[in-house]
């Protein structure tokens, strides 16, 4: 049986944005450490920390926006008598799935930075750790994509439409 809107929004909060709440605080502390340590020699330290800063911002932003305003649309939809709004369903899908294009765009510059900075870098654990967890980030926010890109979204807009008949 397929599983319900609520329930994969109730796995997607769990499993990422959870997980982003608790990963986002704590990579940035280590940039910090390490553009203090090694900001001076290695001036790409600066430049990754802050496009992760924009990355952590954006996210923020687009995290509040999927938890108020589209996933309580989204749970409506399944409710014995649901009215909801298609056109407002289908503008919020289009801002976030744009807003997903941004931090995958910040995705691919952190990892370019990270490829430049590993060249000239050895010997710190704590830039290893930094390098594991920017890999980890990568791989959860492309599945966490996918799950609302592929998934939920256009099931959404899907089950919006007949509701709307
Ligand atoms: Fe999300
Ligand atoms: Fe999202």
């Amino acid at each position: 049986m397929d599983k319900t809107l609520a329930c994969l929004i109730d796995e997607i909060i769990q499993a990422h944005h959870e997980y982003l709440r608790q990963e986002l605080p704590s990579i940035l502390e280590l940039l910090n450490k390490m553009v203090k340590l090694e900001g001076e020699r290695q001036p790409k330290w600066n430049a990754l920390k802050a496009v992760f800063i924009q990355f952590f911002i954006e996210t923020n932003t687009h995290l509040t926006q999927e938890e108020n305003l589209l996933f309580p649309m989204i749970r409506k939809i399944e409710e014995p008598i649901s009215i909801v709004d298609l056109g407002q369903v289908q503008a919020l899908v289009a801002i976030l799935e744009k807003e997903h294009e941004t931090l995958d765009a910040l995705m691919i510059e952190m990892a370019t930075l990270t490829k430049e900075i590993r060249v000239n870098q050895t010997g710190s654990s704590n830039a290893q750790i930094i390098f594991d967890k920017l890999h980890q980030l990568e791989i959860d926010m492309e599945i966490h994509a996918h799950k609302e890109d592929h998934v939920l979204f256009p099931q959404a807009l899907s089950r919006s439409r007949k509701s709307n008949f």
